[in-house]
């Protein structure tokens, strides 16, 4: 395939993060725009905190288009943008910023990325689903405000620390899906009657892939076992649930579809996600 044609006409997008030479953005991205015929480049800035706020400047100087934000920045860049879409503002984090003539406006495409790969590889229709997340930081605030708007039957949050669960599920109380709170006491009990059971602890991940956040065993068979894990992309708590006759979704899904939000905001073309994820699993094994 022809490389991307960088000329007098290439528009700039790129992530922003410390550490960020690990990113696979750039590489899934630059794919997406070879795929789709689109005159753009995509690379990965190393920005301190010291920095933010001269970059944020650079891109308004430079015109660059779209930006992806990841670790530690998804919070300060906040204040340092024109606008915050309403879904950013709830979950408190920005993960893209979309450079619309000027006007920089942030949004979080990491939950509803989350919630499209969780719909096309293993559970089409969330609508009366029970959920049980298990962890209650930010990757579970951003999936949680996704999957409201999806019609769950209710969403049970468990968390090691149940005052960081009690106050997710109260932040987002007083809407029609049935939101509770539990600590790691009630782990199995609402793990064995969840349709779907999600990780969003660290629990699994590499290089401590033996370890799981729950036996296979306290799972229903049939139900969906998601982890957010995609570093291993089997983890120890997927193999557990596929033994158990669960289907297994793994993390990587919501990467790339968080990447797919941002191409589709950047472009306003629909991405070419399986193209994308083509390349980042090339690049992982
Ligand atoms: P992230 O942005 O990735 O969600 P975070 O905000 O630091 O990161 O949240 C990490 C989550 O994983 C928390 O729910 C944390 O539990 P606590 O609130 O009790 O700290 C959970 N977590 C991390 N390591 C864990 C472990 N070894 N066992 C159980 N839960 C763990």
């Amino acid at each position: 395939m022809e490389g991307n044609k960088i000329d007098s006409h290439t528009v700039l997008y790129g992530v922003i993060g410390d550490p960020v030479r690990h990113s696979k953005s750039p590489i899934m991205m630059n794919r997406a725009f070879r795929e789709t015929g689109i005159n753009g480049v995509y690379t990965a800035f190393h920005i301190q905190d010291e920095s933010l706020r001269d970059f944020i400047a650079g891109v308004r100087a430079m015109g660059i288009r779209g930006v992806n934000v990841t670790i530690p920045h998804k919070l300060r860049v906040m204040e340092l943008l024109d606008e915050i879409d309403e879904g950013a503002r709830v979950i408190g984090a920005v993960n893209t910023i979309v450079n619309d003539n000027g006007r920089l406006i942030g949004y979080n495409t990491d939950g509803i990325g989350y919630v499209r790969s969780l719909k096309e590889e293993a559970a089409p229709n969330l609508s009366g689903k029970k959920i049980t997340v298990i962890g209650a930081g930010g990757a579970a605030r951003g999936i949680i405000y996704a999957l409201l708007g999806e019609s769950p039957a209710g969403i049970s949050i468990v968390n090691r620390t149940v005052e960081r669960a009690e106050e997710l599920a109260s932040s987002f109380a007083g809407g029609a899906v049935r939101l509770d709170a539990a600590s790691n006491d009630r782990l199995e009990e609402l793990c064995g009657d969840a349709d779907i059971v999600i990780n969003t602890t660290s629990v699994g991940m590499f290089p401590n892939v033996e370890e799981s956040p729950v036996p296979g065993e306290w799972l229903k068979p049939g139900a969906v076992a998601s982890d957010l894990i995609y570093n291993p992309l089997q983890t120890a708590f997927l193999k557990g649930a596929e033994a158990r006759g669960c289907t297994a979704h793994g993390g990587l899904g919501m990467f790339i579809y968080q990447g797919a939000y941002a191409f589709e905001y950047w472009t306003g073309q629909s991405a070419p996600a399986a193209a994308m994820r083509e390349e980042v699993l090339a690049a992982l094994r």
